[in-house]
């Protein structure tokens, strides 16, 4: 049984919430889709201690507390100040990890007040899944929020053990991706439509596996379809080369399924297909059009070229233009490039989560998620 924050009596939620969110993305918007959920603790909690990680930071040197030799853009000084413009109330950042000192500032302050901790991959102990860090940062509240689906295929501290401390709930972005994306899995509609592009086909691979006999079609572009034509024993720069030999294995496998759908035109530059063409795009629009779900995960082609962004512009409008459909797209690029060009809108859901979506949608166990159940 997992709880969720959406149905919990504002009794329990009383005092200091620990809310774990993602902000490891280039721009705001995945802070964009947790306001609600802040904005709700603020009403209940009346204060909230933000904790985050970004990038994955080595090396980093700690002492007294106060992490130092790192990539400045890996600090999340920023993100608070990008929170205070968003809320409209100011997020005080905190520098450093010495929790008893925290502990005091929180207790000091006043109702309404907002934090947000260091990033979190600072220290080890957040990527160990260390129980002594995680029961530190449980000393710091009186219950715990998971709202960063994004980052719940992690068994990290602050995303698995902790819940092992506090009371722990589901925040209302993390139950919406599991309604949304559990929906796409169980309740789909047929016909049945994958889109698959991005960097590379070994990330795809446990999704194609779990839909092998549900989904009708598989259209793929990206990594991908050069993964797929170099099995085919295309000349294509670094596909095989630098896949896995198991998963190269795998992939052989996949490129037989009667419902892969490799491009049948592309535009090829230096060895390798850098978009789909436009026969292919006609061709996945039509396949689009009928589809009762859509699900897309990664561009077809180099989107942040002008000329190898052709087919994913045509194949977001064809997505966009069936309205009967339920369609979800996630990915970090995939998502940046439909919020660049204003199709995220038209989808029925866009999830937050690049890898967490992958994962989900493989029907694996996401530690975040598990570690809610009780
Ligand atoms: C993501 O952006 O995919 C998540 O924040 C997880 O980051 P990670 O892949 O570095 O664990
Ligand atoms: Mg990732």
């Amino acid at each position: 049984m997992i709880r969720f924050l959406r149905t919990t009596s504002p009794k329990s939620l009383r005092g200091t919430a620990l809310l774990r969110l993602d902000f490891n993305t280039e721009d705001d918007w995945r802070m964009k889709a947790v306001l609600t959920t802040i904005k709700f603790l603020l009403k209940t909690s009346g204060k909230i201690v933000i904790i985050s990680h970004r990038g994955r930071p080595e090396n980093v040197k700690i002492k007294n507390g106060v992490p130092s030799s790192y990539e400045k853009s890996l600090s999340l000084k920023k993100d608070a100040a990008d929170l205070s413009r968003l809320l409209g109330i100011k997020v005080v950042f905190i520098p450093h990890f010495r929790f008893g000192e925290i502990k005091k500032i929180f207790d000091a302050a006043p109702r309404r007040s907002i934090f947000l901790l260091e990033n979190l991959r600072f220290l080890k102990g957040e990527e160990r899944n260390s129980p002594s860090f995680a029961r530190s940062l449980a000393g710091l509240a009186d219950f715990y929020v998971n709202d960063a689906f994004a980052v719940s295929h992690r068994a990290n501290a602050s995303i698995a053990a902790i819940t092992k401390f506090i009371p722990s709930y589901a925040g209302l972005e993390l139950e919406k991706e599991m309604t949304f994306l559990g929906h796409a899995m169980r309740k789909s509609k047929h016909p049945l439509v994958f889109v698959i592009g991005g960097a590379k086909a070994a990330d795809k691979l446990g999704v194609i596996r779990y839909f092998k006999n549900k989904a009708d079609s598989f259209l793929l572009g990206g990594g991908p379809a050069n993964t797929m034509f170099g099995i085919r024993g295309f000349d294509i720069k670094k596909s095989i080369a630098d896949t896995d030999p198991e998963d190269l294995k795998n992939l052989k496998i996949i490129s037989r399924y009667p419902n892969i759908a490799l491009p049948e035109d592309y535009v090829w530059h230096d060895n390798m297909i850098l978009d789909i063409g436009p026969k292919t795009a006609k061709e996945f629009g039509v396949k689009i059009a009928a589809a009762k779900t859509i699900i897309w995960s990664g561009p077809l082609g180099m989107t942040d070229q002008k000329k190898y962004r052709r087919g994913s512009m045509r194949v977001a409008s064809a997505i966009v233009k069936n309205r009967k459909a339920f369609s979800v797209a996630g990915g970090g690029e995939t998502v940046l490039f439909l919020k660049k060009y204003g199709f995220d809108e038209k989808f029925s859901f866009i999830s937050t989560g690049g890898g967490a979506m992958l994962d989900f949608l493989a029907g694996e166990k996401l530690p975040g998620i598990e570690a809610l159940k009780r």
